[in-house]
Order: structure tokens, then sequence, then C-alpha cells
């Protein structure tokens, strides 16, 4: 069983971009500056913007937290999203997402100017990457294909399975293996909860994508030996032993392969999460001026 190890691979990509921005810095260039806005309590959402926010300090961009309360109007958050747009000290920001209830998540994340939307999130960028052309990817697949990239894992041509639709992760890597670029070059098949057949599906995925939301879901008979699996699930579930009383576990239940089993696979916490950060910072720089 080769391990991918994303924690490490981000803290190499946030180091990488350390040293640009020090570069930047010295050359009299601007600090990027990525800006959060967090509505109300959930407390996964708080953890997650904190360790953004945390990433911004390490690698040396300016960051700003716009706390909203649970209660905010759906009138209120969109001119909230748009000061952001307005100040140019910011160079991109994101709406953590999930929103409440009561707020048009879709119709928020439409006011995001494109050249700040550092999540991927507005449809214009979306309909660019259908196309193929420049824009900002969001982090999450963007951090599977670096993944590939970095352990150097071949996909021209291999047979990759997403599971799942989403249009934050399933949608956008089917689109990146898909597309005419290394990584990438995929045959891709894309299912979700109507699929027929599913193992026989996974069973004869090189690479597997794992995006469903539940826990242990693949089990080790859906899985083809060598194949590459990569777990985006983050999953909460009861564990007596932890003080806590539950952990964090992915879509695969990778406890459930042998230790001798021949393929890669990224574990749970520890994969995907810890890049999905590194590549907001890595839009964040880019969608900074000169
Ligand atoms: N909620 C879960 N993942 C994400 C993400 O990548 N960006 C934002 N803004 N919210 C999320």
């Amino acid at each position: 069983m080769q391990i991918i190890d994303g924690k490490a691979t981000s803290i190499a990509i946030q180091d990488e971009l350390k040293a640009v921005v020090a570069g930047r810095i010295a050359n009299g260039l601007k600090r990027p500056h990525l800006a959060a806005i967090i509505v109300g309590n959930n407390p996964a959402s708080r953890a997650y913007v904190g360790h953004k926010i945390k990433a911004c300090e390490y690698v040396g961009f300016e960051s700003t937290l716009v706390d909203l309360p649970e209660t905010i109007d759906q009138k209120e958050l969109k001119q909230e999203v748009e000061k952001l747009n307005e100040n140019s000290t910011i160079d991109g920001f994101i709406v953590q997402l999930p929103l409440p209830d009561h707020i048009d998540a879709q119709a928020i994340l439409e006011c995001v100017s494109p050249v700040k939307d550092v999540d991927g999130f507005h449809p214009i960028n979306a309909g660019k990457l259908s196309i193929g052309l420049p824009c900002f990817a969001p982090a999450t697949p963007s951090g599977i294909i670096e993944l590939l990239d970095r352990y150097g894992i071949e996909t021209e041509g291999k047979h990759a399975v997403i599971l799942g639709r989403s249009a934050i992760v399933g949608t956008p890597i089917t689109l990146l293996l898909s597309r005419n670029a290394n990584p990438g070059n995929c045959t891709v098949t894309m299912c979700h909860s109507r699929t027929q057949n599913l193992e026989e599906i996974t069973r004869s995925a090189d690479i597997l994508i794992a995006a469903i939301g539940r826990a242990h879901f693949v089990t080790p008979d859906m899985i083809k030996p060598g194949a590459v699996v990569i777990d985006v699930g983050i999953n909460r579930i009861e564990d007596a032993t932890r003080k806590s009383g539950s952990r964090l576990t992915g879509d695969v239940a990778m406890h459930l392969l042998e230790k001798d089993w021949n393929g890669h696979i990224t574990p749970v916490p520890g994969g995907v999460g810890p890049m999905t950060i590194a590549m907001l910072l890595k839009n964040t720089l880019e969608a900074t001026s000169e």
C-alpha cells in the first residue's frame, strides 16, 4: 500500500508559495490578500476557515475574516460580497459553504466578482473550466490533479471512475481528468446515486475518486488491484476510544484493505483536505495583480 501524503505535499506547496511571496515583497510588489466570509456558527466551517487563515499567515499572505451572524438576510449578505468586490486591497475571497437555509447560496456565489472568485464557484469560472479556458478551478479537484502530478501517477488512457456529481468536486474533477493535458487524458465515468452496477464499474477503475460523503462506502471488493484511490470524503463517525467520542473518516474503508494491497491511496485525514488549502492559496496568488 502506497500512501499519497496530502499533508506533506500541501506543506511543500505552501513553502514554495512562501518563497514566491518573499520574492514579491523584495521586489516591491503587493502582498497577496485573501478574505473569507463566514456566516453563523457551523463548527466544521469555522475550523476550515481557521485553517485557511492560518495558512495565509504561514505563506505571508494578508487575510481578512468577515464574520457574520446566522441571522443575516440575503440583501445584507449580498452587500458584504459587494464590499469585497469593490475593495481593491483584496485580491481574492471566498464565501464559506454551507450557508444557512434561509439564504439562496447560488445567488450569493453569483455576486462574487469572477476575477476574485478564488474558489472557482462562479458560473463564469465553471463555464470556462468546462470548455478548457484559463480560469479559477475549484481547490479540491485542483488538489487531486496536483497530487497525481507530484506522485508521478500516469493518467493518460486510464479509466477514472468518479463517485459523486457535485459542483464542487465530482463535476470539475470529471472535466479536469478528461482534458487533453497531463495529468488528464483519462476516460472518465461519473457515477451517482442512480448508477446501476456500481461495483462492476468501480472494479474497472484504474483511478477511483470517492466524493459522496458516506463513511466507508467503498469496500475492498469494489477496488481493482493496483488502483489509485483518492478519498475526498470527510465524515464524522462515532469512536468511543476518542475523548470527543468521534473521529473523521473517509468514503473508503481503508482499514479493510490488506497491508500488502498494491495500490496508492490518500488517507483521511491527511490526504485531499490539506491540498484544498494549498490550492486556494495558489489561486489567490494568481488573482494578485503584478
Ligand atoms: N465548503 C466545503 N468545501 C468548501 C470550499 O472549498 N470552499 C468553500 N467556500 N466552502 C466549502
